[in-house]
């Protein structure tokens, strides 16, 4: 080996061990920054020298579009389902059967797990390699997801066994789920950019996994849980129990909470535990599942014609409430859409008081009939977002109010419109003072400028003394300006004005995203950030240049020049970096190599040793421009397999066309 590749070696082992620290044992060993600094070298390094990319390398989790759907693949061994249980009868009737078909009346070993709400897939790895990742469809074939699996950082892309024996094909079966902190991430963003939301999120996994854009899906966070084994050969195991322990030892993520119980009793106390408890876990269970531990014992047991034996699935009840809708109030986000919200009579819901619930636009309640004044059904969407299940009609009065939505803004009285095709209704005063309010809101919140003693009230006063116009003035403040503000003590005004000034330096990251572009959320920004490095730079990229970037996806792109392209905009960035606020950010390093100075690439149909996104980034790092479609100007097409019709632009105007080999020639040189 030489000094590169034992270079990458080491990096990627580096990587993959941070990786597993960090996103399944939950205890990262370095920070962020040192993290990003280890995978900057590595990119660099793969950048350089192309042919020493690997399919495993931790730089190629998010790869290229599925071209035509995905593929329908035939699982080695069936994927079977589970049979229910609803009470603590149901689970002695089927402690019953598995002991009249063990024939056993002594002690006998239940395992207790989390039924995890998500979706089952089956993961196949030869000789340590992530070969594929298929859904469990309708249990006999699934859909070939791979790539999108390939995004989610807790499955290893290679397995890193910890003193055990690895069988030539292992398959594993688990549950990908969505967290429910980032199923409420999700919403929002829909929420705000009028989009339908997502009922649950098992639905929001669902719909993750099946993006034909692994890029949307490596923005959703997806996590998973191992649970059982399909295909094996050659490994010890008699019991569940030691099966998910060697699945742990492979660096495997399994869900810990599980127990083993010898009285039933005691399996039905367990599960009772966590229909309040459940509440307090970060993703959404469904149930429990209880299996019979020992694999012998399941062996003989075995399958009915549709579901195991030896295992069953305990539901927990649908946490519904009854209440009453005493008012439907507007609100209006940072976006201007109206967002009805139902002002309920409170009630205790699935572990917490529920007083208000959202109602998403007018559709939804159009669609639920819902009344001011109405007896309501609630429940938590995803166990965590109240929402009106359904309406009780027979206890109406006669007395509820039809709620439509306002015609003119409730903030501004400016016209409220609805867009064609959009479920949501927008206020389209673009001076409208709560449009002005939220954005300000949130360009001092955590993630952008993190200026705190700066909460919604002090902004308030702030703007209604006609101090705070845009966010730049809120660098002009002086100390007699911030006493004005009502409550205000010498010394809080002193922090604020000393945490204003430590803003300055948050950088153009931050910025970014605390500006409010449509759809660029806190990742976005800084991955935009870091590639451009400097505001002017971002002002002037274009659509294709910002979609040639790992997970910037059209929509991000089209907003952000969409952004620049207003001219009050451009003030706005010239007014802050006037004002002393940091407009930039430490840029990925390039190349000194400009082998592609002023040259402009298209990349076309798929690369075989490296994803579209990889070859952009080499192209740039040498000089060179990526763009999205061929003209006149295009130095070269560097083409795929099933390259499709910029390939055939690009011989009618003649421009030079490059295969993959010669592609790299091309950079070796
Ligand atoms: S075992 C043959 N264990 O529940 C047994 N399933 O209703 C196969 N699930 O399709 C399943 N957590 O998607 C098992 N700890 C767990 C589970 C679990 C969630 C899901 C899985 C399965 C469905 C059955």
């Amino acid at each position: 080996m030489n000094l590169v590749t034992s270079e990458i070696v080491e990096l990627r082992k580096q990587l993959d061990t941070h990786n597993y620290h960090y996103y399944v044992l939950d205890q990262p060993l370095i920070d962020d920054a040192q993290f990003d600094q280890l995978m900057a070298r590595l990119i660099e390094l793969e950048a350089l020298y192309p042919s020493l990319i690997t399919a495993d390398s931790p730089t190629q989790r998010v790869g290229g579009m599925v071209a035509g759907g995905f593929e329908r693949v035939t699982h080695l061994t069936a994927m079977r389902s589970l049979g229910n249980a609803f009470s603590a009868e149901d689970l002695l009737a089927f402690d019953q059967k598995v002991r009249s078909g063990l024939a056993v009346d002594g002690q006998l070993e239940y395992i207790v797990e989390l039924k995890i709400d998500g979706l089952a897939i089956n993961l196949t790895y030869e000789n340590n390699r992530l070969i594929s990742g298929v859904t469990r469809g309708d249990g006999t074939q699934g859909e070939d997801v791979t790539s999108n699996i390939r995004t989610i950082k807790s499955v290893p892309l290679v397995l890193r066994p910890d003193g055990v024996e690895v069988p030539p094909l292992l398959e594993v079966r688990g549950e990908v789920y969505m967290p429910k902190g980032e199923f409420q991430r999700l919403n929002r963003e829909r929420e705000e950019a009028g989009e339908a939301l997502l009922a649950n999120p098992r639905n929001a996994a669902a719909g993750s996994l099946r993006q034909l854009d692994p890029k949307v899906t490596s923005q959703r966070s997806l996590d998973i849980f191992l649970y059982g084994i399909g295909v094996y050969t050659g490994i010890e195991l008699t019991t569940h129990g030691q099966m998910l322990e060697y699945l742990k030892k492979l660096g495997f993520k399994i869900n810990s909470q599980y127990r083993v119980f010898n009285q039933i009793n005691d399996v039905i106390e367990y599960c009772r535990g966590f229909v309040e408890k459940r509440h307090d876990l970060p993703y959404d269970i469904d149930g429990m599942v209880i299996k019979v531990n020992d694999l012998a014992s399941q062996q003989i047991l075995g399958y009915t014609a549709k579901d195991p034996r030896w295992a069953i699935a305990y539901k927990f009840p649908a946490e519904k409430a009854i209440t009453v809708v005493e008012d439907i109030f507007v609100g209006l986000g940072r976006t201007g859409v109206l967002t009805p919200t139902a002002i309920l009579r409170p009630v205790p819901v699935a572990g917490s008081i529920i007083s208000r619930a959202t109602l998403h636009n007018q559709d939804f309640i159009d669609e639920k009939d819902i009344r001011i004044g109405d007896t309501v059904v609630i429940h938590k969407a995803g166990e965590v977002i109240p929402e009106v299940v359904s309406v009780l009609v027979e206890k109406r009065t006669g007395e509820e109010k039809i709620f439509v939505m306002p015609e003119h803004c409730p903030e501004c009285d400016g016209k409220v419109l609805r867009l064609e095709g959009q479920a949501a209704h927008k206020c389209t005063n673009p001076h409208c003072p709560a449009l002005f309010r939220e954005g300000l809101i949130h360009f001092v919140s955590r993630d952008a400028m993190n200026i705190d003693g700066l909460g919604p009230a002090v902004l308030i006063s702030l703007v209604e003394a006609g101090l705070v116009k845009n966010v730049a003035d809120l660098y002009k403040l002086t100390m007699e300006e911030v006493l004005t503000v009502p409550r205000m003590g010498e010394k809080s005004a002193q922090n604020l004005l000393s945490a204003i000034e430590n803003s300055k330096q948050a950088g153009l990251g931050r910025v970014l995203f605390g500006l409010g572009i449509r759809h660029v959320g806190v990742k976005a920004a800084h991955i935009v950030a870091r590639h451009f490095g400097e505001i002017m730079a971002v002002q002037q990229a274009t659509a294709p240049e910002l979609v040639a970037l790992d997970e910037i996806g059209i929509k991000i792109a089209e907003s952000i020049v969409a952004y620049f392209a207003v001219p009050e905009n451009l003030q706005l960035s010239a007014d802050l970096e006037a004002a002393g606020v940091k407009m930039t950010e430490e840029q990925q390093e390039k190349d000194e190599n400009q082998l592609f100075a002023g040259k402009t690439f298209v990349l076309t149909g798929t690369l075989e040793t490296m994803s579209r996104n990889q070859a952009a980034e080499i192209i740039e790092r040498l000089g060179g421009k990526v763009s999205g479609s061929v003209s006149k100007k295009t130095s070269y097409v560097l083409a795929g397999d099933e390259a499709g019709s910029k390939l055939d632009k690009a011989q009618k105007l003649g421009v030079e066309i490059l295969d993959e080999q010669q592609f790299k020639q091309l950079i070796a040189e």
